[in-house]
């Protein structure tokens, strides 16, 4: 299953304009962070032990039990630090093939900081250190060979507001798959435009109006597209940050089924602070305090029956 860089014929050579969108969408992701987030850090305490529920950090906890089998992310002993300040502390998880991992826990525990350490993300902001190892599909993301722009490629990131394109509907769709030269004629390009609108849920709604600007659709429609733009390069992991936080309940309702559908075909990483959404949406739940992975289970277990005293006191709201 291992892949390299080298041996995928549909993605020959990424020219610089694939880096170039995901600095833009990077840009557009630093927008979220801010006062707000480290207001929250530093608001938080950790609460007073239980019977029962150890709080030590670093607690065996964490680990998954069973561990997944075939991952498509193995991350191990990752810490991530912003100059001095470090946001993430020895992160070890997995994350499943088609699957969805809902990743919980108060503003500014490193929710989003770990999402974009699995795209090299990160690597985007200076002063930034990623230490530890991650492996997509077994292959190191770190290795000095990886082709960055590539690697991104192979794993889709939806952001928290619907960055479209400044293009068409059928342009921000069809970008991707004309820079990365998946398509070789344009029946072949409409084809992936079309199936790629349809199995996000809009070809009904923007099929006669495929030349209109991406910019014009609602909220909801918005974020769908950038779901079809996501999907129509194929990539093998889709990341989402706090996808529905600017949507309104109906379009959120649109986007978690799309999830759901989504997730027969790709493994789904997704940061919600809705502890709702992580219980419809996801299989397994990782919960992240203070940058410390405190405990990942099976999305029912963990919310029914919490195994450390600070998943708890998260869950049942006595903070964050
Ligand atoms: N670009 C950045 N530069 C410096 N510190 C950052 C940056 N982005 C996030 N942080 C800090 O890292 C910590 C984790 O932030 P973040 O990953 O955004 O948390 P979450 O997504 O869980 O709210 C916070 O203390 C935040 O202030
Ligand atoms: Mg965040």
């Amino acid at each position: 299953m291992n892949k390299t860089p080298d041996n995928n014929p549909s993605r020959p050579s990424l020219p610089p304009p694939a880096a170039d969108a995901a600095e833009a969408a990077m840009e557009e992701a630093l927008g979220a962070h801010g006062s707000a987030a480290d207001r929250g850090a530093r608001l938080l305490k950790p609460s007073g032990r239980r019977g029962g529920i150890p709080a030590e950090p670093h607690s065996p906890l964490a680990l998954d039990s069973p561990p997944i089998a075939h991952p498509v992310f193995h991350c191990k002993d990752v810490n991530m630090f912003y100059g001095a300040k470090q946001a993430l502390k020895n992160i070890t998880l997995d994350v499943a093939p088609r699957q969805v991992l809902a990743m919980i826990g108060p503003s500014g525990c490193g929710k989003s900081t770990f999402l974009r350490c699995l795209n090299r993300m990160n690597d985007t902001i200076p002063n930034t250190r990623t230490t530890g190892t991650i492996t997509l599909d077994g292959q190191d993301i770190f290795a000095p060979e990886v082709d960055v722009a590539q690697l991104r490629a192979r794993i889709g990131m939806v952001f928290q507001k619907p960055n479209p394109f400044p293009k068409s509907i059928f342009e921000n769709v069809a970008y991707g798959p004309r820079i990365h030269g998946m398509t070789r004629s344009r029946a072949e390009l409409d084809e992936i435009v079309c199936s790629s609108l349809t199995r996000a849920g809009l070809w009904d709604e923007v099929k006669d109006r495929l030349n209109a600007p991406g910019t014009g659709l609602s909220g909801g429609q918005q974020q769908r597209l950038c779901i079809a733009r996501t999907i129509a390069v194929q990539p093998e992991v889709i990341l989402m940050d706090e996808p529905c936080s600017a949507l309104d309940p109906v379009a959120t309702a649109r986007v978690e089924d799309l999830i759901d559908e989504l997730r027969a075909q790709y493994a789904i990483v997704i940061v919600t602070h809705s502890m709702q959404q992580a219980a419809r949406v996801s299989q397994r739940t990782a919960y992240f305090h203070l940058g410390e992975l405190i405990e990942i289970g099976e999305t029912d277990r963990i919310f029914t029956n919490p195994r450390h005293r600070l998943t708890e006191d998260y869950i049942t709201g006595r903070f964050g």
